[in-house]
């Protein structure tokens, strides 16, 4: 079986396709379909045919959300949060967001690449072809310019692809909580433009919530981001509704994510403006929240993507088939909406839609072969693992040669 995961159709349109063939030519892919309607110029010598009936073949996974690049961990709060203490409460007791800053301003750029290294390759055993990767613990121009030029390095590096997202406005830091619109300033004037400027962000990303940045606030920063060239991304609604659904669609950006506490206003605006909706489900389980209500979203016509959400705090896991199974689990997505929502509507939400995310004639040839009879079957019966081989631009990355 084979999914193509074509845009058209709704949410759980993924077009499987039975017995099917893929070729591909300089990393592109030339045709798909039946294995018996396969033109005679793409039928080889040595037929490199993988897998059985057993097997599923999918575009690459995109995950489209996460904080790759971070110092230290955060497991003692983790346990705080078991033992009753708040996400809120932590951070402004100095932990959370604060924390993550300190002890990477303490990491040095080639012990984060190093660790990043290693998320990646984890991540690709699972079929991961594309990461979304936020800078965010930083928060000082410097430090946020090295962040991105930690993941400039690493997409020089490969295999994967990167989409390096500048989130300067993660937080306030701490020794500015009394300036904060010194802060607000110094990412819409000095930082977005240094980070475009150099080619170092195709995004930019504001966390709107309480004890983090305002409605106000985000459409200064994002308005700036848009002058500068970069797309617009939006943490919203994750703790409380503030609003963010709404705005997502006044600044036109491209995903708000989160959205666990999303109006219904705030859903027919995204739906009226095209944005595309991603949930989060590891961090919705990490800190024991009510779930994405995506059916919502569904209904409305707001295309729906899963992501990781992978950072140190609210979601320190890395496993984007454990979050579609659990959208499956908390949010009544179907396997097959949510395996459209880590292709081609997650490579909607970076920008990257006519390039990857689907399997088609013209685009890149990324795609995993997964020991699973189905899209139903991959993501009812939990593995750790059920990714066999990993394509990018029609190379086998995965196992490693
Ligand atoms: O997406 N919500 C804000 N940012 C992250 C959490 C970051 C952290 O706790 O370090 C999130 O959940
Ligand atoms: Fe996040």
């Amino acid at each position: 079986m084979l999914a193509t995961c074509a845009a058209d159709g709704g949410q759980g349109d993924v077009h499987p396709i039975a017995n099917a063939a893929l070729a591909w030519r300089d990393g592109r892919i030339a045709w798909v379909g039946p294995d018996a309607a396969l033109p005679a110029e793409y039928v080889m010598d040595e037929p490199t045919s993988r897998g059985s009936s057993r097997t599923l073949v999918i575009p690459g996974l995109i995950d489209c959300h996460t904080h790759l690049a971070f110092g230290g961990w955060r497991a003692n709060e983790f346990v705080e949060r078991i033992q009753g203490k708040s996400y809120q409460e932590i951070a402004a007791a100095g932990g959370g967001i604060a924390s993550t800053v300190a002890q990477t301003h303490a990491t040095s750029s080639e012990d984060l690449i190093d660790k990043c290294s290693a998320f990646l390759r984890e991540m690709l055993s699972l079929g991961i072809t594309t990461v979304e990767c936020k800078s965010g613990y930083g928060l000082t121009v410097r430090e946020e310019l090295r962040l991105l030029r930690v993941y400039r390095d690493l997409a020089a590096a490969g295999p994967q692809r990167i989409v390096p997202t500048l989130l300067g406005a993660h937080t306030v830091p701490p020794e500015m909580r009394d300036r904060r619109e010194a802060y607000v300033a110094l990412v819409a004037d000095e930082m977005i433009p240094a980070a475009a400027r150099d080619g170092l962000a195709a995004c930019c990303d504001v966390f709107v919530e309480r004890g983090a940045f305002t409605v106000d606030e985000a459409r200064r920063i994002l308005g700036a981001a848009r002058d500068a060239g970069l797309a617009a991304k939006l943490h919203a609604d994750q703790l409380s509704d503030g609003d963010g659904a709404a705005l997502a669609a006044q600044v036109h950006a491209i995903s708000a994510d989160h959205l666990e506490h999303a109006s219904d206003a705030g859903i027919a605006a995204m739906a009226a403006a095209g944005v595309v909706a991603v949930s989060l489900p590891l961090a919705t389980l990490y800190l024991r929240q009510p779930p994405m209500p995506a059916r919502r979203f569904i209904a409305a016509g707001v295309p729906v993507a899963v992501a990781t959400d992978f950072n140190p705090g609210s979601a320190p896991s890395a496993h984007l088939p454990l979050a579609l199974t659990l959208a499956c689990t908390m949010q009544r997505m179907t396997p097959a909406e949510a395996l459209k929502g880590a292709t081609i509507y997650a490579a909607r939400a970076v920008g990257l839609e006519a390039e990857i995310g689907s399997l088609e004639p013209g685009k890149r040839a990324d795609f995993a072969v997964i020991d699973a009879p189905s899209v139903d079957h991959w993501l009812y019966n939990f593995r750790p693992n059920a990714c066999d081989w990993a394509f990018i631009d029609g190379v086998e990355v995965y196992p490693p040669a």
